[in-house]
Order: structure tokens, then C-alpha cells, then sequence
């Protein structure tokens, strides 16, 4: 396979960031081709653990392109304080090596103020972003008066579009939000020193990727967040603002359809969910606790105790119709052991009627119940086992019942954060 898109089945944090690292051993090129650092992508490396919010997880890798796609939104002091903690840590990231798209969009400070004035406007009601900006920076590209990194590179066009903006936007933040407005000067002259060092880096992404396509080149998507959260098929408005399931590769990237071999879905082993929003399955007791702790769940962006509940089989199964899914990675498989029994949702309970899709109505969404199927558990220490065949019964079964519910094959089974501690029964790019 020459294409394989990445992409997370649930409400994001399940492990992409391992999977992509692993598999960047066989490729060529890595993409973003969607959301900002909103993202949080952990890869254990030679005994570290780094987080990245924009660069492609594939960076640890000699000889590889890592390429950001017009679809990202980039903050750009986060993308050259990450240049500058990876080059500081041995991973060098030169131009050529790490390329920017002209064509991805700008988080300006005026969209962090906004992300923050509006999540505290709602109180009770506020949809838990990350605070970064991403909401209000994909609402200005809609309507056609954001500012791209291209732009940078041209002073002339960059006052002309920041002087525009700005006096809305300061209406905006003082009339509506309550909020100090910001100065033309020091957004204009930061963001040109910044639009300076990023030159080197910007290119014509679509293109790159119709030149590395016609080397036969192997290329991996990788997705951020999950199709939980994604801004038409997901828990409205409890999502983010970008199309985070695998078509959003195609116009994120500018590739065609026909140019995508595979999709990889990554479900963790239970569901996890950071911020507001409905969550069926969330258990608020002991084992929930148990998921938190020995996951080490808490977010990678913010740092927030995330949420911890049973794995939603509906969910899953919206993934493979949404995403189109050729295979799955179960991941953190590990952290299950020690719970007896195991639960999944196969259905949901709306007033006496059962469902077995999310409906599209959030009040409804909030008030169903989830219908389980019983597993039985396993005590074993999982997270040093090589071969599937050496995985307790239990444990087999588990994935086994998963397999057969979604209808999917289970590709990778992972048992760690590390990256041997993978066992990787079909490689999407090698076919076996
Ligand atoms: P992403 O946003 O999908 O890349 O996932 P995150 O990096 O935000 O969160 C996943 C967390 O689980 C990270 O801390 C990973 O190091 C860790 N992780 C990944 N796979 C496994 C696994 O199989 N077992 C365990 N115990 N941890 C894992
Ligand atoms: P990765 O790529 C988990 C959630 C936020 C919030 C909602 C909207 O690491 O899986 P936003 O700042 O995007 O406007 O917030 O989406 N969210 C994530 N949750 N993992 C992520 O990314 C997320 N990116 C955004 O918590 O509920
Ligand atoms: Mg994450």
C-alpha cells in the first residue's frame, strides 16, 4: 500500500501518535492534514517522552518528509518553539526535512482571546477547549478573512489583511467580551520576525505530495483528534471545528480520493474524552479511576484528568462507516488488565426503544443509556507479550469480540507506550 491514512475512532488520545511513530519506520513522508495544536501526540523515544502539537509524529525518523497540509490551522510560535525543542534534543529539523503549506491558515492572538472570552462568556455551558485558538481561526477561514502563512511572507498583503481584521476583532473582544483589545504593531511585527523564520520551510504541499506519489513514495496521514470530534459527524457542538475522519486527509492534504490505499483506525482499548459533552459510557467510580491512573490519562495538551469509561462499540462502528476503515489498531490494551468483568456497549436505550447509531440530536444523545455485553477479564501482566498467541484467553477473546462487532480486522495490538511494545499482525504498507 502506498497511501495509509490514520485516523482516531473515538473522542481523540488514542494512541495515534505511537501508532504513526511505529509506522513511519515504512514510510516515506508524514502529513497533518487537519487541526492545530489542540492536538497532543506522545512518543516515547530512546527512553523520553515527547509531545508534539504540529509536527508530524514521523520527525523521530532519519530520512523521512514531514509535511504540514493546508487543512492545519498553525499557531506559529508553538511551531517554532517545537522546531526549537526538538533540534535541542538531537532531532534535527531543517528545511527540507519539516515543510509548511502556504495555504494552512494562522492562529492570530485575537483567536486565543476569543477561544478564552467565549469559553468563559458560557460558564456552565462551555464546550472545554483547549484554549488554543482553533475554534475561531477555522471560523475566519470560513468566512474568507483569515490570514495564511503565505501571507507572511508578503509584508504589503499582511498589513493590508491584519489592519482589516483587527478593529473588528477588538470590537469584538472589548464590546462583546469583555476583553483588552490587542495592538496592530506587536502582532505585526511578532508575526513577521516568525513569518521570516518559517520562509524557508513553506512550500506547495499538494504538490510535494504529487512529486514523492510519482517517486513511489509511501505516504502516511496522520489524523488528530477522533471521529467523536469531528465538526459534522460528531457529538455537536461538543466537537472541534475541523473534519477530523479520513476524508478530511483528501482536501486537508490536497490529494484526490483515489490516491488512498488504507485507513487505520486507532481505538483504545476502553474510551476516553477530555473536555464537556455527552459520554455514554463514562464510569465515575473505582474502575474509571483505575483506566485514569494506570492509563496515565491525562491530557497531553492541557494537562486536564480526562474522562474514563467503557469502549462504546457504536462509536466504534460509526468510525469504520464514517472513516471507511480497512483495519484497526487496538492500543492500551495493557491498562485493562486487572478488571473483572469487562464491559462493552453494543446498543444504546432511548425511552424503551434500543438504537444501534448515535442519534444526531445532542439533548437525545445525553439522555440514552448504554447496553452492555459482559467479558470476562484477565489478571496477567500483558505489557512484555511479543506474540498474540501468548495473550491470555480472555484477552484474545476480548479482541476477538471487538473484531467481530466492528466488522474490521485488528492489524496492531499495542501493550505500551513504547514502541516494541507493539505486536503488528498486518503492516498496512507491506500488506502481511
Ligand atoms: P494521541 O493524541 O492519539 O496521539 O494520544 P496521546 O499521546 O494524547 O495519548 C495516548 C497516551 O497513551 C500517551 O501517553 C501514550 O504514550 C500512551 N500509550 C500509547 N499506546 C499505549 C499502550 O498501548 N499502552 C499504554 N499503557 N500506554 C499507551
Ligand atoms: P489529539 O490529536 C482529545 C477536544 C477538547 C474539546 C473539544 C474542542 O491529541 O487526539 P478545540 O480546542 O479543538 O476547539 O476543543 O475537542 N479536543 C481533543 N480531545 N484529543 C485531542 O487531540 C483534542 N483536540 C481537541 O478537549 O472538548
Ligand atoms: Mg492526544
Amino acid at each position: 500500500m502506498a497511501s495509509v491514512v490514520i485516523v482516531g475512532t473515538q473522542w481523540g488520545d488514542e494512541g495515534k501518535g505511537k501508532i504513526v511513530d511505529l509506522l513511519t519506520q515504512d514510510a516515506d513522508v508524514i502529513v497533518r492534514f487537519q487541526g492545530g495544536n489542540n492536538a497532543g501526540h506522545t512518543i516515547m523515544f530512546d527512553g523520553k517522552k515527547f509531545i508534539l502539537h504540529l509536527i508530524p509524529s514521523g520527525i523521530f525518523h532519519e530520512n523521512k518528509k514531514c509535511l504540514i497540509g493546508n487543512g492545519v490551522v498553525i499557531d506559529p510560535s508553538v511551531l517554532l518553539e517545537e522546531i526549537d525543542n526538538l533540534e535541542k534534543n538531537g532531532i534535527p529539523v531543517k528545511p527540507g526535512r519539516l515543510l509548511i503549506s502556504e495555504r494552512a491558515h494562522l492562529i492570530m492572538p485575537y483567536h486565543k482571546a476569543i477561544d478564552h472570552g467565549r469559553e468563559a462568556k458560557r460558564g456552565k455551558t462551555k464546550i472545554g477547549t483547549t484554549g488554543r485558538g482553533i475554534g475561531p481561526c477555522y471560523e475566519d477561514k470560513i468566512a474568507r478573512r483569515g490570514i495564511k502563512v503565505g501571507d507572511l511572507l508578503d509584508e504589503a498583503l499582511f498589513r493590508e489583511k491584519l489592519s482589516e481584521i483587527l478593529e473588528e476583532k477588538n470590537f469584538y473582544l472589548e464590546k462583546y467580551l469583555s476583553c483588552e483589545p490587542l495592538s496592530f504593531d506587536e502582532i505585526f511585527d511578532a508575526y513577521l520576525r516568525m513569518g521570516e523564520r518559517l520562509a524557508p520551510y513553506v512550500t506547495n504541499v499538494s504538490v510535494e505530495l504529487e512529486i514523492a506519489r510519482g517517486q513511489g513514495a509511501k505516504i502516511l496521514f496522520e489524523g488528530a483528534q477522533g471521529t467523536q470530534l469531528d465538526i459534522d459527524h460528531g457529538t455537536y457542538p461538543f466537537v472541534t471545528s475541523s473534519n477530523t475522519v479520513a476524508g478530511g486527509a483528501c482536501h486537508g492534504a490536497g490529494v484526490g480520493p483515489t490516491t488512498i490505499d488504507f485507513v487505520m483506525g486507532i481505538c483504545k482499548a476502553y474510551t476516553t474524552r477530555v473536555g464537556g459533552g455527552p459520554f455514554p459510557t463514562e464510569l465515575s467510580d473505582e474502575i474509571g479511576l483505575h483506566m485514569r491512573e494506570k492509563g496515565a490519562e491525562f491530557g497531553s495538551t492541557t494537562g486536564r484528568p480526562r474522562r474514563c469509561g467503557w469502549l462504546d462499540g457504536v462509536v466504534l462502528k460509526e468510525a469504520v462507516r464514517l472513516n471507511g476503515l480497512s483495519g484497526l489498531a487496538i492500543t492500551k490494551l495493557d491498562v485493562l488488565s486487572g478488571l473483572n468483568p469487562l464491559k462493552v456497549c453494543v446498543a444504546y436505550e432511548l425511552d424503551g426503544k434500543r438504537l444501534e447509531v448515535i442519534p444526531g440530536n445532542i439533548k437525545e444523545f445525553s439522555s440514552l443509556k448504554p447496553i452492555y455485553e459482559e467479558l470476562p477479564g484477565w489478571q496477567e501482566d500483558i505489557s512484555q507479550v511479543k506474540d498474540i498467541g501468548e495473550l491470555p484467553e480472555n484477552c484474545k477473546n476480548y479482541l476477538r469480540f471487538i473484531e467481530d462487532f466492528a466488522g474490521v480486522p485488528i492489524d496492531i495490538v499495542s501493550l505500551g507506550p513504547v514502541r516494541d511494545q507493539t505486536i503488528v499482525l498486518r503492516n498496512p504498507f507491506k500488506g502481511s
